[in-house]
């Protein structure tokens, strides 16, 4: 039978050292909270970095027992790869060029070789687990060299690869020093998909410059191939979160936050802790709603959750002492003994906890300066059933192309977010319930599922119109 080896760098679930243990715990992140749901299937795999640095031998090994258990296999990746492949060729030069913040790339050739290295490692990984008649679907930015180097260990492979960030138009590409063996790694697989067709135009016109290849209707004819260029918005397992929203769980959190805060307006933001996420406009917006409109003064109340995130690389670290210095500034200025401005979390919730905050949240705030598709805006909509609530909703996520009841806003635009916000906290139910309907009958129909199955189905099709062109 044959079965599907998802790879991506981060697993579904991380481990972490303890005083005398290991915990295992679910990872953040959109395409690991999104695919979590679908992996298990009919005997999948699952390949990637389990978030930690294990060079004991017993240790790895334990690890690895307990993650094969749930269909994950480990690739162990060492200090020096941490380094140059995750915080850096990853995060501090394809992640800020591919997010429109060249300002913060980094072009270092070591980091580059790290790069190369560890994707030969994780294809490695793959030809060791998958069969011939295996599906492979490769994920994401850390890994664009893999698909090319597994075409060549095995020219007959079905191979997909999804891209879960934006992808820049080629002048932001072009800056890149590697910037052809990247696109001709893509280019190994036979279908390649984007969550917007934005993004894929902009890989089209990329690859056309750079490598000199037309294309037609999103396909590309290589010298001895086809591969499949397409738009995949991908979506949320919709049930999980409403029903982890409806639960009693969930309501009871709810109720105790709540009789924390009574009379609160609450307006809600989670993120992971990124520069891409727009946090520190977002609080700057705040405070401009408390100064235009005092009458917001002592009852709207933000609550902040910022969730950890490549702590090592410099840029965060920055980000996270301008939070913090915002979030101190605001809350001394206009705090008083009831009424607290801004409720700052820096650390992850369990999921029941972070769908009574989707919940009670009058307003969800979710405003990226550039975001692949944000799942986050998903969630809190699926969360929201029979219920009421106002999404504010930035022009630049990917999610903004379906989500088009939601207030969007251009996350720059300070004056823009905070009427917007003064709008949301104004609107009437009937409004609020009319928007949130037509976002959950979407959300809910183009969930993970039908993503998966349509993108599964597409990889399928390639394969078969390969073979009879053959
Ligand atoms: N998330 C989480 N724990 C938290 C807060 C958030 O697992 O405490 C999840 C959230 O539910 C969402 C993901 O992290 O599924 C963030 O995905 P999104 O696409 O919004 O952004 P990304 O982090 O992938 O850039
Ligand atoms: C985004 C990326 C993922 C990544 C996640 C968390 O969603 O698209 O590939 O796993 O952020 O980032 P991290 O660096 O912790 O894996």
């Amino acid at each position: 039978m044959s079965r599907t080896i998802i790879v991506s760098n981060r697993l579904p679930t991380k481990v972490q050292r303890t005083d005398d243990d290991l915990a295992f715990t679910p990872s953040e992140g959109g395409l690991a909270t999104g695919l979590g749901s679908i992996y298990r299937a009919e005997g999948n795999v699952w390949i990637g970095w389990p978030g930690l640095v294990a060079d004991d031998e017993t240790e790895r090994q334990q690890i690895t027992t307990k993650l094969q258990a749930d269909s994950m296999q480990p690739v162990f990746l060492n200090d020096d790869e941490i380094k140059g492949f995750y915080e850096g060729f990853s995060n501090e030069t394809l992640w800020p060029t591919f997010h429109y913040f060249s300002q913060y790339a980094v072009y270092n050739e070591q980091h580059w070789e790290t790069y190369v290295a560890v994707n030969q490692k994780f294809c490695d990984a793959v030809l060791e687990a998958a069969g011939d008649d295996d599906t492979i679907w490769v994920h994401d930015y850390q890994l664009l060299l893999l698909p090319q180097m597994l075409r060549k260990a095995r020219p007959h492979s079905t191979i997909g690869f999804f891209l879960h960030i934006p992808f820049p138009s080629y002048e932001l590409l072009r800056a890149l020093p590697w910037r052809t063996q990247l696109l001709e790694g893509m280019l190994g697989a036979d279908l390649i998909g984007f969550h917007t067709f934005g993004y894929m135009r902009h890989f089209l016109s990329s690859v056309s410059q750079l490598l000199g290849y037309p294309s037609q209707n999103g396909r590309l004819e290589l010298k001895n191939r086809t591969v499949l260029i397409d738009a995949f918005p991908m979506g949320i397992d919709y049930e999980r979160y409403a029903n982890a929203a409806a639960s009693e769980v969930a309501q009871e959190h709810e109720q105790n936050y709540l009789a924390a805060l009574p009379n609160a307006r609450i307006i809600l933001s989670i993120d992971r802790l990124d520069y891409t996420k727009g946090i520190a406009q977002r609080l700057r917006a705040f405070e401009l709603l408390l100064q235009r409109y005092p009458e917001w003064q002592g009852r709207a109340t933000l609550i902040m959750l910022v969730v950890p995130s490549r702590d090592q690389v410099a840029q965060y670290q920055e980000l996270k002492e301008e939070i913090d210095e915002l979030v101190g500034r605001i809350n001394a200025d206009y705090r008083t003994i009831t009424w607290n401005p801004i409720h700052y979390f820096y650390r992850s919730l369990p999921l029941e906890e972070l769908t009574a905050l989707y919940r009670m949240a009058e307003v969800a705030l979710v405003t990226p300066i550039r975001d692949g598709m944000n799942l986050v805006s998903k969630e809190f909509i699926a969360s929201k059933a029979d219920r009421s609530g106002v999404l504010i909703l930035s022009e630049r996520a990917g999610a903004a192309r379906e989500l088009s009841d939601a207030l969007l806003i251009n996350p720059s635009d300070m004056n823009q977010l905070a009427e917007a916000m003064h709008e949301a906290l104004e609107m009437p139910e009937e409004e609020q319930k009319m928007r949130l309907a037509n976002m959950q009958a979407l959300v809910q129909h183009y969930n993970v599922y039908h993503w998966t199955e349509l993108f599964m189905n597409r990889l399928a099709y390639t394969k078969i119109k390969q073979m009879t062109l053959a």
